[in-house]
């Protein structure tokens, strides 16, 4: 099957409209005291890209959210986010006019909340938009800007315990990239360029850690004549670290590999630890059908210089999530999702022979070497999961997994996708609750549990 075809149908075929829908059904029972919204983005191209040309992870961003109040999902709403360069096309495609052959993509990675503001994110350059509490765009919003034209991008973090937001940003054709520290009023404090004399590697995520920053230089590279980013086996590898309050970077090279997502990061003052998704290279980000994922936990030795990587879990998962109450902090438990996004579905062999394992969300213990998993229907494409604290007490509030993971999942038989709500601490017994939204919402990227002010 062509690249096109895969991620322009089934679980990728973008959806046709915007839906706002009330008062849905729900199998289970809702916690009574999650008041807040579920929102999760992801690439929706609206149907005039060149499907030959189409890549996967372009595509204007599609919001799709579900607000949850006083044990009810009070409504669902999709929409596109909507740049200059979407409002317009939707606005020509509405009055029956052919909208521009190239559209550049609005914010389609990720979605999360800082400064009193919910903010769809962008990967290299490109400001993040204000998203109204209804999901309706604001507009470009300057968050993390400096006069570098670098601003806050798509695996931005919180720390939980300063409130500051931090972004790794890079932007396409210059030999750097910065980190930008954001405090919790949404003022840029701090700017240390990260120098990359070489091929600008794909910097998609970072870690982050009590004093430092992890950034991982891979070969993946701008091709300027390709004008995507290419496997590139000349170009070797590095892990930088830098102090959160600034200086330089430095570099551990490291053998040639690929850097997905990061679960979580912590250090001890001398040794840092950062659990991630990794993969072999090569790697065809057009095609992350073709990548088999894995989660290993990395240990970088300062005082000794050293660095070791250990695999984790080698079977074949992604997106992964904490409890972001912990996030740059120790934590023990971290969840990812086995999704028909890469070719984690299916061994060298054939499917994978846990079957329980094509399609499901997994709870790792990483202070036990232990997984939990919970599997859904064969051609039910479950995406992240993101995890919702508790606010009821009712759980052990001390504990990390004291809370809920969400995440759409897909109903084939409906046609239409669920927002489905696990228990963190009976993760493979039956859901808290199911949300039966009147809509498919087709494999996006990231998300967050927003809680009510
Ligand atoms: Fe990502």
């Amino acid at each position: 099957m062509d690249h096109d075809d895969r991620y322009l149908h089934g679980p990728f075929a973008p959806v046709k409209e915007e839906i706002t829908a009330y008062d849905l059904p729900v199998t289970g029972r809702l916690p009574a005291d999650l008041n807040g919204r579920y929102l999760r983005l992801g690439p929706n191209p609206l149907g005039v890209e060149d499907p030959v040309t189409h890549f996967w992870a372009f595509g204007a961003g599609m919001v799709h959210g579900v607000r949850i109040r006083d044990g009810r999902a009070e409504w669902y709403r999709n929409r596109w986010v909507r740049s200059t360069e979407v409002s317009d096309a939707l606005d020509r495609m509405r009055r029956g006019l052919q909208p521009p052959a190239f559209l550049p993509p609005s914010p389609n990675i990720h979605v999360l909340r800082h400064a009193g503001r919910t903010l769809a994110l962008s990967e290299a350059g490109g400001l993040p938009h204000e998203l109204g509490y209804e999901l309706d765009t604001i507009g470009e919003h300057p968050m993390g800007a400096t006069p570098d034209g670098s601003s806050a991008n798509a695996h931005s973090k919180v720390d939980p315990r300063t409130g500051d937001l931090h972004s790794v940003a890079y932007v396409l054709g210059r030999p750097f990239a910065q980190h930008i520290v954001t405090d919790p009023a949404g003022t840029v404090t701090r700017i240390t360029d990260i120098p990359l004399p070489g091929d600008l590697p794909f910097l998609h995520d970072f870690a982050l850690s009590e004093n430092f920053v992890v950034v991982f230089d891979i070969p993946l590279t701008f091709s300027m004549d390709a004008m995507r980013f290419r496997w590139n086996p000349a170009h070797q590898a590095h892990v930088g670290v830098l102090p959160r309050a600034g200086g330089q970077v430095r570099w551990f090279p490291v053998e040639s590999f690929y850097v997905s997502h990061i679960l979580n990061a912590y250090d001890d003052g001398s040794t840092i630890t950062v659990d991630l998704i990794v993969a072999e290279g090569p790697v065809d980000v057009a095609d992350p059908g073709g990548i088999k994922p894995r989660l290993d936990r990395w240990s970088i030795d300062l005082h000794a210089g050293r660095l070791e990587q250990r695999c984790v879990d080698d079977r074949a998962q992604d997106f992964p999530r904490v409890n972001d109450a912990y996030a740059s902090r120790p934590h023990r438990y971290g969840y990812s999702a086995v999704t028909p996004v890469y070719g984690m579905q299916f061994t060298p062999e054939g499917p994978h022979p846990d079957d329980a394992f094509t399609n499901a969300l997994v709870k790792h213990d990483l202070v036990r070497g232990t997984t939990e998993v919970h599997g859904f229907a064969r051609d039910a494409a479950v995406g992240e999961a993101a995890f919702a604290a508790d606010p009821s007490g009712d759980q052990n509030e001390d504990a990390e997994d004291a809370g809920y993971l969400m995440a759409y999942v897909a109903d084939p038989g409906r046609g239409a996708s669920d927002l489905v709500i696990l228990s963190a601490q009976d993760f493979t017994g039956p859901p808290v609750a199911r949300v039966h939204l009147p809509a498919r919402v087709p494999l996006g990227f990231h998300g967050n549990w927003i809680p009510d002010a």
